[in-house]
């Protein structure tokens, strides 16, 4: 039977939540766990790992710049309202599974949903997870492929497991992550993890997934999640 500490915690995550306000921040609720993460790199250059390298004090409301202009990031600090920001929301409803394509292979599935990439690009090492799906003559590419579907933060990339139909998905500490890719020298998004809700501004609910990213330099044409924008070659 879970203890009182125990349900305390679980109320406070069933709390949890993230409301898109029109033309400004994202207000978050409910004390959720605001880090600072790396991307990092292999000696290849191919994206491999996470680093957390910093971890805010826990705050039971905040609001997290999504203009890409404040001061004070990843918090607002009020500069969107100067710079006339429009944060119009053009996400649509659709769900993951509705958007995504499918590829079979003998142990693991994939379902890829283009239209979420953020360019990441954990998903290239080995081969590519697509071509790492459908080997059956190298032993590791069913751990390689799951890892590189773990690691890409807007779940673009699903894996399922071919025999059970069942998602193969990892537990996190339900979170917000600031991504920073140093090597590219580039401010990513913000990484929800864990299945926070996530509101737009006119009270409509977006699908909850255990992998999204929001937009949080302004530029996406998919607000309030982040369609790669920031990223530039
Ligand atoms: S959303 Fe307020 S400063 Fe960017």
């Amino acid at each position: 039977m879970a203890n009182e500490a125990e349900k305390k915690s679980k109320t406070s995550e069933n709390s949890m939540k993230i409301t898109v306000s029109r033309n400004g921040p994202y207000i978050v609720t409910g004390r959720v766990p605001l880090i600072v993460s790396e991307i990092h790199s292999d000696e290849e250059g191919y994206c491999i790992n996470w680093q957390e390298i910093k971890r805010y004090p826990l705050k039971e409301k905040y609001a997290l710049c999504r203009c890409g202009h404040s001061g004070n990031k990843p918090f607002c600090d009020g500069t969107h309202t100067k710079i006339h920001f429009d944060g119009t929301e053009k996400g649509d409803y659709e769900s993951f599974s509705e958007g995504a394509i499918v590829v079979s292979g003998p142990v693991l599935t994939l379902k890829d949903n283009k239209h979420l990439c953020v360019h990441a690009e954990f998903c290239l090492r080995a081969g590519g997870i697509w071509k790492l799906i459908k080997r059956s003559d190298y032993p590791e590419a069913r751990d390689i492929a799951i890892e590189e579907a773990y690691n890409c933060p807007s779940g673009r990339l699903v894996i399922i497991d071919s025999t059970t139909g069942e998602k193969i998905e990892p537990e996190f500490e339900k979170s917000i992550v600031v991504v920073e890719y140093p090597s590219r020298n580039e401010q990513g998004p913000l990484w929800v993890r864990g299945g926070i809700p996530v509101e737009s501004a006119d009270g409509r609910k977006y699908e909850i997934r255990n992998r999204v990213t929001l937009c949080r330099c302004g530029k996406s044409e998919n607000k309030p999640f982040c369609d790669g924008s920031h990223f530039e070659r």
